[in-house]
């Protein structure tokens, strides 16, 4: 059982570590176009095996796609972060290139892998892969939403002052600050979170939430990694368990909510199929309208890509 990770940047190297901790792959190959990047981090991330006790052997490369070859899942991470005042959208000429040459390289090696996108912007990254990679798109997705569902429980679980266990959340749309917090489904231990939060603080939470990755670009200089790579590792695990999750996705949609042709985060079941299901939630009219405007800002991305492919 392999995955691998392609860039061994802040995000990449992170997720190579996590995914070997979860021990579900025997072999993590961790790849970056830096000459021996990714050879010395994951030397550094193996010799740790025997501190934490875990088998998955890692390796990294150098550019060697012939060493990914047959992975189960292959999580694209190469790219440019966020610096200060730059939005996700400010990436795509850069990105689109990298995630292009990235996935060619990823399908020619493992026809049969499932493809995580990380690289930002995500919907139009995941968009990028899905023509290039030409497979099912039950194959080729995009890891938003559990971070920023994790970033909306996160903040809930303190200004409630309960465990972030207890909190149930779902988080659908675009990963910018068009997406779509939905508080009739965010519950705590059942209880609807409306009951147990005033609205407007519930509100502050959700702007927060929104605005969660540019704090960080703020604080840091750079983009977030230990939550991404903890969500993408997330995704590897429910595909290679075949755990059947229900988390927030971005996906190709195909009439599901009254869209089509778009990739955006909704809820799926995740299993060893890749996506085996999307969910449909009855979305009510204010939830509908945001999912829609959070649909045509990501489709305004989307055309930017098209016209710079023609
Ligand atoms: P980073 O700069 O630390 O790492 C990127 C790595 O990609 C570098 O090591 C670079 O050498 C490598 N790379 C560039 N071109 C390559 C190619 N053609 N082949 C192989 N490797 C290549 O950046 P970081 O912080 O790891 O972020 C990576 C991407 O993930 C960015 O686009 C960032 O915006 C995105 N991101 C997405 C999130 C999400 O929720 N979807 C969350 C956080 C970051
Ligand atoms: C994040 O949300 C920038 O997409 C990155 O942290």
């Amino acid at each position: 059982m392999k995955i691998s990770v392609i860039g061994a940047g802040n995000v990449g190297a992170s997720c190579a570590l996590e995914v070997a901790q979860r021990e579900i792959a025997t072999e993590v190959i961790l790849l970056d176009i830096k000459e021996n990047y990714a050879n010395g981090k994951a030397l550094d991330m193996w010799q740790t095996a025997s501190v934490d006790g875990f088998d998955t052997r890692v390796i990294g490369v150098t550019n060697d796609y012939a060493r990914t070859a047959n992975s189960e899942i292959v999580i694209i991470t190469s790219g440019k972060p966020r610096s200060p005042g730059m939005s996700r959208d400010d990436l795509i000429a850069t990105n689109a290139d990298i995630v292009r040459s990235v996935t060619e390289q990823v399908v020619k090696h493992s026809p049969k892998a499932i493809i995580i996108i990380v690289s930002n912007p995500l919907d139009v990254m995941s968009y990028c892969a899905f023509l290039t990679a030409k497979i099912d798109s039950k194959r080729v997705f995009g890891m938003a939403g559990i971070l920023d569902t994790a970033r909306y429980r996160m903040f809930l679980s303190e200004a409630l002052n309960v465990s972030h266990k207890e909190i149930q959340a779902i988080l659908m749309g675009g990963h910018g600050d068009t997406m779509v917090p939905l508080p009739r489904y965010t519950t705590v231990a059942g209880i609807p979170v409306t009951e147990l939060i005033e609205k407007d603080k519930l509100d502050a939470i959700i702007d927060r939430t929104k605005k969660g990755g540019g704090e960080i670009v703020n604080l840091l200089g750079t983009s977030a990694w230990y939550a991404p790579a903890a969500a993408a590792a997330q995704m590897a695990e429910a595909i290679i368990k075949d755990q059947k999750r229900v988390f927030p996705v971005c996906a190709w949609l195909q009439g599901e909510y009254g869209l089509k042709d778009i990739y955006l985060g909704v809820p799926v079941v995740l299993g060893k199929n890749g996506i085996e299901k999307i969910i449909e939630l009855k979305l009510n009219e204010e939830e509908t309208a945001s999912l829609h405007s959070s649909a045509k800002a990501v489709k305004e991305v989307m055309d930017v890509y098209d016209k710079m492919t023609v």
